[in-house]
């Protein structure tokens, strides 16, 4: 076992599980994954991403320093009462709705540090915004391989577990708003005649730019106030959006993704 660099064990080879393995510094950690038996996923992850996989990942968890939950909440449960009497000092980190560093700490040996991470789908192009909050008992190393681990996917922040709670609907169920958005603006710039590629470039591109300029940090108010010269035809497009209520309606349907998550939790 190499000993500068870190050792770690996924359990599950899906797709969260591909998107940071594709991404994560090999010259770092050594990565090895398990899986619930399909023999087929583990030697695709293999062969793709030249990493280590084996069917008895329960043998493993003590030679590990990191231990990542990629597989369903559900299977949370039964995964951390097996791991539970093998740990001893393992960072575990899990990357499943709901189930936050509270969870965690309550499943495993006292002291054990553990971190919840939770990325949106762009993972797999390396672009996820990714919230993470940490357990208690998580050193400042270990925060740092938490962030050199999730950098593999995309920008990252450190907030709590209850704004994960809370902001996940944002960050997790609102890329699903911008492509309700984008499906919209695609049918309409279909209906004068350009094709489907020319529309899905001309609306990729506007929303990709338009992400760019937020990140500028400039206010979204003020660019609006850019795009649209007062009795414009661009203001009169935005009047309707506010006499509409876009705002409401995005508080609804955010408010609507937390009340479903608090449900499912
Ligand atoms: N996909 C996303 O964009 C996304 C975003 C945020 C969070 N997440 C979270 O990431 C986690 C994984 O999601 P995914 O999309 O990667 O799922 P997925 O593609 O369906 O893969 C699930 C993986 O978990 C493994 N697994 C299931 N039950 C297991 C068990 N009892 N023991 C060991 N391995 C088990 C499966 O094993 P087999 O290979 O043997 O079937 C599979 O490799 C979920 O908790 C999800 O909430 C995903």
């Amino acid at each position: 076992m190499s000993k500068n660099k870190k050792h770690v064990l996924f359990i599950g080879a899906g797709r969260m599980a591909q998107a940071l393995i594709e991404g994560i510094n090999k010259n770092e950690f050594v990565i090895l994954v398990g899986n619930n038996g399909n023999e087929q996923r583990l030697n695709e992850v293999r062969v793709t991403y030249d990493v280590e996989t084996t069917n008895h990942w329960k043998l493993e968890v003590s030679k590990m320093n990191i231990i990542i939950l990629a597989m369903p909440p559900e299977s949370h449960d039964t995964i951390l009462a097996e791991i539970a009497d093998r740990i001893d000092g393992q960072l575990v980190i899990t990357v499943a709705a709901g189930i936050g560093p509270t969870y965690l700490e309550s499943k495993l040996p006292k002291g054990t540090p553990v971190a919840w991470v939770m990325p949106n789908t762009a993972a797999k192009l390396g672009k996820s915004m990714t919230l993470y909050a940490l357990g208690q008992n998580v050193s400042g190393e270990q925060q740092k391989w938490i962030e050199a681990l999730i950098c593999a996917i995309g920008e990252y922040e450190k907030v709590t577990e209850q704004q994960i709670h809370e902001l996940t609907a944002v960050t997790g169920s609102a890329p699903a708003f911008i492509y309700r958005v984008a499906e919209a603006l695609e049918k309409i710039t279909l209906e004068s005649g350009v094709s489907k590629e020319q529309a899905r470039k001309l609306v990729a591109n506007m929303i990709a730019g338009s992400a760019e300029m937020l990140k500028t940090n400039a206010d979204p108010a003020e660019l609006a106030d850019e795009v649209a010269t007062p009795g414009g035809s661009t203001a009169a497009g935005l009047e309707v959006l506010d006499t509409n209520d876009l705002n409401h309606l995005m508080i609804d349907a955010i408010e609507a993704c937390r009340q479903k998550a608090m449900v499912q939790e």
